[in-house]
């Protein structure tokens, strides 16, 4: 692992702030004080605007474009600005024909597109069977249909499970493998090109704050996909204002559908940037090692881990329930000793990230054992 350098590995974590106790990155991650300045500074900029400085402000998306383009391995041309992982979504279930396979138990936000791209008669949706998203799975499901894609999270938001990307792309041999990588990009090292069409929203593990986000495209997508809702800043010489329809423009530029905030992009290039200050082996190792101390305090605490445990299948998401605790009253004492998480039923999700500190987890601790 390239380490950063001590000085890059303490500027990177005394740029942020959230409560110690924070431990809900799954659902928004705190973005950085160079995120906020660069969104205030962006916003600020607009207030005063003269000659130069809407240009100016647009610039910020090339850059956000360039650093996400580092970050996923994908060409420069081939990642387009999204300002959330659905925006995203819906375009590539709007651009596909044929049969997608996607699991119920994927987060909505990788449901609805393909249903409503169903519903609009452009695709067919064929349910993957329950359980995780594995290689084995899916060449099962793949035996008894004719898809032409398959969509999977790269981490699943409620088991926090990770997917075998490159054993699924193996498996998906010439068919789109459509990766939400939501919960994973930033958080885990992958070979993000093992997917056809990477998306995902920057508000999680990215740390960039709402509205951001990146759609990566391969070139074999690029070939067969049709965007239905190419709008007019995914032409060819969009300025031309002549009332007639442009051809669309090269590249994953034809997946837009207008100018989206340069605010938000100023938000994302800041925050890849910083990423890329200490890199993602850091952040992930970070990760991998709090993941840890959680399991072995809710081991000890004799809480049931629903979530994924081995090393190589989770990420940054522990989820749990406690015996006999309702939901409920779990997430009140979790709150009452300042752990922020996500309720789902009577489980409680955790999400820890390079910035998670021991501080964090005694919290957990003292909660736990008050349950006793
Ligand atoms: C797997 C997954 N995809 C997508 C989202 C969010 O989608 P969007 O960026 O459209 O809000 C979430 C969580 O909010 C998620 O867990």
């Amino acid at each position: 692992m390239t380490r950063p350098t001590t000085a890059a590995a303490d500027a990177y974590l005394a740029g942020f702030a959230e409560d110690e106790g924070y431990l809900d990155f799954a659902r928004f991650g705190p973005p950085a004080r160079a995120v906020v300045d660069a969104g205030a500074a962006a916003m600020s900029a607009v207030h005063t605007a003269g000659p130069g400085t809407v240009d100016g402000l647009m610039l910020a998306e090339d850059r956000a474009l360039a650093a996400a383009a580092a970050l996923t391995g994908f060409a420069p041309g081939n990642v387009a600005y999204t300002p959330s992982t659905s925006a995203g979504l819906f375009q590539v279930a709007f651009a596909l024909t044929g049969t997608v396979l996607v699991s119920p138990a994927e987060f909505p936000a990788n449901l609805y597109p393909w249903w409503r791209a169903a519903s609009a008669g452009r695709l067919q949706v064929a349910e993957l069977p329950p359980g995780a998203v594995t290689p084995d799975a899916l060449r099962a499901a793949l035996a008894g249909t004719d898809a032409g894609a398959v969509a999977v999270s790269a981490v699943d938001f409620a088991t926090g499970a990770r997917a075998d990307l490159a054993g699924l792309r193996d498996v998906a041999g010439d068919r789109l493998l459509v990766v939400d990588g939501i919960q994973g990009l930033g958080a885990v090292e992958a070979d993000w090109t093992a997917a056809d069409v990477l998306v995902a929203g920057g508000q999680k593990w990215l740390r960039s704050g709402w509205g951001t986000g990146l759609l990566a495209v391969s070139d074999r997508a690029l070939a067969r996909l049709d965007p239905l809702l190419a709008g007019w800043t995914a032409v060819e010489d969009p300025t031309r204002y002549d009332g007639v329809p442009h051809p669309l423009a090269p590249g994953a530029d034809r997946l837009r559908t207008t100018n989206t905030s340069p605010v938000a992009q100023a938000c994302l290039a800041a925050g890849l940037e910083l990423l890329a200050s200490v890199g993602v082996p850091w952040v992930a190792a970070r990760i991998a090692g709090r993941v840890e101390e959680l399991l072995a305090v809710l081991d000890r605490r004799g809480a049931v881990v629903t979530s994924s445990r081995a090393p190589r299948q989770r990420a940054g998401i522990v989820a749990f329930r406690v015996p006999g605790v309702p939901g409920e009253e779990l997430h009140a004492v979790l709150a009452r000793s300042g752990v922020t998480c996500t309720r789902h039923g009577d489980r409680a999700r955790l999400g820890v990230h390079a910035t998670t500190t021991p501080a964090a987890l005694a919290r957990l601790d003292e909660a736990l054992t008050a349950l006793h």
